[in-house]
């Protein structure tokens, strides 16, 4: 007899984006006359091509490969040190960050060092969770059993939930309990908020005060625009002592579908055993990637240092520009259509309060039948984000116009 993880049977919806998928191709399914003028502006995958600076690095590294004398086998497991002190310097010291290269850990992509750094951490810890959230910290909690089941709104026995509407600007308050594990993610998906270094400093208070670890979500960064907001968590002071940073290539250079990205353990970063007594975080996480993870590929690692080079800088600027172009036109569109609009000025995701507190998944419904355009709706990433959609930046400038135009179309 083989038995199942239990713990997946009370996560009640399938994945967010799977399931707006289904919805999808019903409805090109059930209108064909629709389908070819459907425009998607749900999940956040980028559109445009990969950056010259990145494509001649991935050809290169090729060409590496494919003579016997410049060809790599396995890459070193934690990253090639050539891609480790790019992102140290660029991301790091250049802003002021003391981050050192060995302290950075290339992987394939934010979402799994999100998932998979529960391996390293135990289940005991009380897990706070923003609302609405990125759906895939709370669902690997829920994998991991580090939760009770859902209520009938949806929200799990045991998560610490904080709520992020716009009366706190989306940004949580400090909760009055004791969180272990805080995960916050800003810019934020899915609101497109951005946190001051005041609020991010009264979180790194609030975690070295109860020894807490703050899991920091920052693969929108590079779409910030404002001076004074703070790109990484370590420009925050103590960050070093409580803080974990994920970080990606997906959104800034494209690499949804070429997968690399990083993750940074500070070296002096500690959490406890049941005795009492603390372990390095870093080393536990070293052990856990050596263990499963055989590196990202030498190629995709080439393609990633590209990115730091003076042209791959230029490109990746010009790459931001247009999808926060997409973001000012699709944001002015629903605002003047009426709504009420968030985010998409330092964020690549606009967020719109659904008119008359209509259910999200019905305006889903309504502009997929309406305007053929997909949108992300609220409830998919919590409960309070329910009275709320999300409108995808990530898209041609084509595209975009012809949202903007069909949302000033709607009878909202
Ligand atoms: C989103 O649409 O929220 C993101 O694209 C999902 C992801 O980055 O995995």
């Amino acid at each position: 007899m083989a038995y199942i993880n239990e713990h997946f049977l009370k996560l009640k919806a399938g994945y967010l984006f799977p399931e707006i998928g289904r919805r999808v191709n019903e409805f090109t399914q059930a209108n064909p006359d629709k389908a070819p003028g459907l425009i998607r502006c749900g999940i956040g995958d980028v559109t445009e091509a990969l950056p010259e600076a990145v494509i001649e690095a991935l050809h290169a590294a090729v060409d590496e490969m494919g003579n016997r004398k410049t060809f790599r086998g396995y890459a070193p497991e934690l990253g090639y040190e050539f891609l480790r002190e790019a992102i140290a310097e660029h991301d790091y010291a250049a802003r002021g960050m003391d981050i050192s290269a060995d302290e950075i850990f290339v992987s394939d992509g934010a979402k799994c060092d999100s998932a998979n750094i529960l391996d390293i951490l135990g289940s005991q810890n009380r897990i706070a969770i923003t609302d609405p959230v990125y759906p895939v910290y709370l669902d690997t909690n829920v994998m991991a059993g580090h939760t009770g089941p859902a209520d009938d709104a949806g929200l799990f026995e045991g998560i610490i939930y904080l709520p992020c509407t716009d009366a706190n600007d989306f940004v949580p308050a400090i909760p009055e309990e004791k969180a272990d594990l805080i995960y916050l993610c800003y810019p934020n998906n899915p609101t497109g908020a951005t946190a001051t270094k005041a609020q991010l400093s009264a979180w790194v208070d609030y975690a070295k005060a109860n020894d807490s670890i703050i899991l920091y979500d920052a693969a929108y960064e590079a779409f910030i625009q404002d001076a004074d907001v703070p790109h990484s968590i370590f420009e925050i002071e103590g960050a070093r002592d409580c803080a974990i940073e994920f970080r990606s290539f997906s959104k800034n250079a494209g690499f949804t579908g070429t997968r690399c990205a990083f993750t940074v353990v500070p070296k002096g970063l500690a959490a406890k055993d049941a005795e009492g007594h603390d372990h390095s975080l870093h080393a536990l996480w070293g052990r856990r990637v050596a263990t499963k993870f055989n590196g990202t590929s030498y190629p995709i690692q080439r393609a990633a240092a590209a990115v730091y080079t003076e042209a791959g800088q230029t490109q990746v600027r010009s790459l931001i520009d247009h999808y926060m172009g997409n973001a000012k036109l699709l944001r002015e569109a629903a605002a003047n259509a009426g709504l009420e609009v968030f985010g998409g000025t330092n964020a690549p995701y606009i967020w719109v309060k659904t008119p008359n507190g209509t259910p999200s998944w019905d305006i889903f419904d309504k502009v997929l039948n309406e305007a053929a355009v997909v949108i992300t709706p609220g409830a998919g990433f919590g409960t309070a984000g329910e009275g709320y959609f999300r409108i995808s930046a990530f898209n041609s400038r084509a595209n975009a116009e012809e949202v903007a135009q069909r949302i000033g179309a709607m009878a909202w």
